[in-house]
């Protein structure tokens, strides 16, 4: 098949791990006969640099017409002034509302090699397989922002509809899986959270009542994240519970570094990015663990392009090199030999045949 894929690098170890996940591209076309084009545009601080602007609308444009987007990472500290006019994550905000992607899918599945790897008990994490849907276009990183001098706000608004689809989503996910949805608010404070819970009540009893609903308020959902993780199935959340949810999630998987993400919206087109950030303190050094966004292309194969062998075939081969002891630093441990990300890169690709 043709597919039109642009890639936004973006910061920090942005434009590394990106550059990962283009190989694995380009080696999936290879091996399957495929014609992948890549266009790569500016976002972030890098566009800030280069024309005063974190979405540039050759940016826009592209990812308009591309089949899916594979973007890296934004933000750092050149760009990290309070009172800068500019900042690099309006321009992952912008694009994630210009394409409409709100429904942010993180999967967080445990590979028994790595449990040692976390800070956690191995013991608690074999068996680890959920999946967190994020709300990713309302909620608070969306209402209006205010700032006075001795004072500032910042709104939360849900609307009905915006939860009605993201729960939607998430019992979809939810019956191709164990069936068992737990969605997370603050309904004892938060009356979006109440608004959510009527509706995600609603939805699921009226549309999927082969789904089991749990509600689980958020500072219960940080606790057992990390006491039971493997009760969970599929957690429906808003944007910022999701946006922490997650980074807590990623320590179950060893790193921070190994988790991916699609975003999507109405069509297939969809945004692809690994979950952590430009990590500036490790950036250009070629340190970097590429497989959060490694494992966000095989999501990009089977979530845009339909191509659910090549998609799995990505994820059985970083599986196998893992499980073959292949480490970057951040998942090292103990005598365990360190990898580049190049390197890593490279033995995922040779194991894609
Ligand atoms: C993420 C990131 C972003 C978010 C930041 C960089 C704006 O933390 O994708 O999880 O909060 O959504
Ligand atoms: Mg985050």
């Amino acid at each position: 098949m043709d597919a039109l894929i642009t890639v936004l690098p973006g910061d920090g170890i942005g434009p590394e791990v990106t550059k990962s996940g283009v190989r694995v591209l380009q080696r999936i076309a290879e091996a399957f006969g495929h014609h992948f084009d890549f266009s790569t545009q500016l976002i972030g601080g890098a566009a800030i640099d280069a024309c005063n602007h974190p979405l540039p609308a050759d940016t826009i444009a592209s990812c308009h017409e591309s089949d899916a987007v594979l973007l890296g990472a934004v933000g750092g500290p050149k760009w990290s002034d309070p009172n800068a006019p500019m900042r690099p994550e309006q321009g992952l905000l912008g694009i994630r509302a210009e394409l409409g992607v709100f429904a942010n899918l993180r999967p967080v599945r445990v590979i028994d090699e790595l449990a040692k790897a976390s800070p956690l008990k191995a013991e608690l994490l074999t068996g680890v397989d959920l999946m967190v849907v994020r709300e990713l276009t309302g909620g608070i990183y969306f209402g209006e922002k205010k700032r006075d001098t001795d004072s500032a706000s910042d709104l939360c608004i849900y609307h009905t509809f915006e939860v009605e689809r993201i729960v939607r989503v998430a019992a979809r996910i939810a019956r191709e899986r164990k069936r068992k949805l737990c969605s997370v608010d603050k309904a004892n404070v938060l009356e979006t959270s109440r608004l959510w819970r009527d509706v995600a009540t609603r939805i699921v009893s009226q549309e999927f009542p082969d789904v089991a609903l749990e509600h689980m308020l958020v500072d219960a959902a940080a606790m057992h994240l990390l006491a039971r993780p493997r009760e969970f199935d599929v957690i429906v959340t808003e944007n910022m519970f999701g946006d922490i949810l997650t980074d807590e999630a990623s320590m179950l998987a060893g790193s921070l570094g190994m988790l991916p993400s699609a975003s999507l919206g109405e069509s297939k087109r969809g945004l692809y990015e690994p979950i952590h950030g430009s990590a500036p303190d490790i950036a250009g050094r070629n340190i970097a663990n590429p497989c959060g966004t490694i494992a966000s292309v095989a999501l990009l194969l089977r979530h845009s392009l339909g191509l659910e062998a090549e998609a799995a075939l990505v994820e059985t081969a970083l599986l196998q090199v893992i499980s073959n002891g292949a480490r970057t630093a951040d998942i090292a441990r103990g005598n365990d030999p360190v990898l580049s990300t190049s390197a890593m890169t490279a033995k995922v690709v040779e194991q894609i045949r």
